[in-house]
């Protein structure tokens, strides 16, 4: 097809491998291929006001172990419905302004590494006219087509450290510690941290919950001789007939409100109708940061190695994805606005009860 140039962005909430995966996208670019890359900044915002850096072999050395993105990213930057400053009042489509800058750039293809959202983005961009390939990434594993996103591994890996400190103290002082995971509408992070640590309740967005359930699970277990209990719960979890819990406003931008609270609910409820004293943890952040595991270093070097096969072979409109061990396609149409949540006869929910953690219900 005569590719010789090709843009790159990093967009929505940041995880561990994304420099990886930009690593492996410019290395096969510029050594196997001969072709020029540049870096949009900071997530489609970059595209819209066209800011970007010439990625080239000094840019990505010595990045495959580090965290964040060097692009930089955003999750409140969408073409589609764009806010220039938080004063603009309303949103504006500038989506022919990103088209324009693909064209005055030259590009021949763009490759959008992101989740759910940029993914949905990058597919009404392609509709346009633009030649897209994308990269599944975020620590929430919530993208359709794929078997694992980018970053997840790494968000699990965390997590299941920081729950298995907490068990300690846990023990020592005969408490109820509850651990409030990030995700969303997708119980992905907490179902595995929640195997993965021994959690006793692990409680998803999936599966609403029932309080008075959790408060005689845990008085059971006393009774049983196990005084400490670990309650893994991911922020977008709800008890039964009620909302999620919320720690701010919709954002005008993201058209989202922000989760969080839940942990502290549960610790709450658990200590007045139990009387079991309750503490919780938020590890919000803290999972999406730090450096990738392994794994993610070898999925995001697979994955940017095909998007780069991809773009040559001309196959566009896709996404990069992992089916069972290998690395294929799937339609950028089929995963916008199309989150892949825990489904309720998943094999990990069948083990979690198996091996006796409580699902809430
Ligand atoms: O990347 C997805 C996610 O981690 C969600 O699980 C979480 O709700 C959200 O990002 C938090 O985003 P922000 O960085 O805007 O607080």
């Amino acid at each position: 097809m005569g590719i010789k140039k090709i843009g790159l962005v990093t967009a929505g909430g940041d995880c561990p491998g994304l420099n990886a995966a930009i690593r492996a996208v410019v290395k096969t670019a510029m050594s196997t291929y001969n072709a020029q890359v540049i870096g949009f900044l900071d997530g489609l915002r970059g595209v819209v006001i066209n800011s970007f850096v010439d990625m080239g072999n000094d840019r990505v050395s010595n990045i495959i172990a580090r965290g964040g993105t060097i692009l930089g990213s955003s999750n409140r930057d969408n073409p589609f419905a764009f806010y220039y400053d938080d004063n603009q009042k309303d949103p504006l489509d500038v989506s022919d302004v990103a088209v324009r800058h693909y064209e005055l750039n030259h590009l021949d293809a763009l490759v959008c590494i992101g989740g759910d959202g940029t993914l949905t983005m990058a597919s009404q961009l392609a509709k346009k006219g633009l030649n897209i390939v994308g990269i599944p990434k975020t620590i929430d594993n919530d993208v359709q087509g794929t078997d694992q996103t980018i970053g997840f591994d790494s968000a699990v890996v965390t997590a299941t450290e920081a729950i298995d400190k907490i068990r300690t103290t846990a023990e020592s002082h005969h408490r109820g510690m509850v651990i409030e995971l990030m995700g969303r509408t997708a119980g992905w992070p907490a179902l595995f941290a929640g195997i993965a640590s021994g959690s006793d309740v692990i409680l998803l967005p999936e599966i609403p919950f029932d309080m008075a359930k959790i408060c005689e699970h845990v008085l059971d277990r006393r009774k049983s001789g196990k005084r400490f209990t670990i309650i893994c719960v991911a922020e977008g979890a709800r008890p039964k007939n009620q909302e999620v819990i919320t720690i701010a406003d919709r954002d005008k931008r993201t058209g989202m409100v922000r989760l969080g609270g839940i942990g502290n609910y549960i610790a709450k409820e658990l200590e007045e109708k139990t009387g079991v004293v309750s503490r919780t943890t938020v590890l919000g952040h803290l999972q999406r940061g730090g450096s990738p595991t392994p794994y993610d270093r070898i999925l995001a070097t697979r994955s940017g190695v095909r998007a780069m096969q991809l773009v040559m072979e001309g196959v566009f409109g896709v996404t990069v994805c992992l089916k069972g061990s290998s690395i294929e396609h799937f339609s950028l149409e089929k995963v916008a606005n199309n989150p892949r949540i825990v489904p309720l006869d998943s094999e990990y929910l069948t083990i979690a009860k198996s091996i006796g953690s409580f699902l809430g219900d």
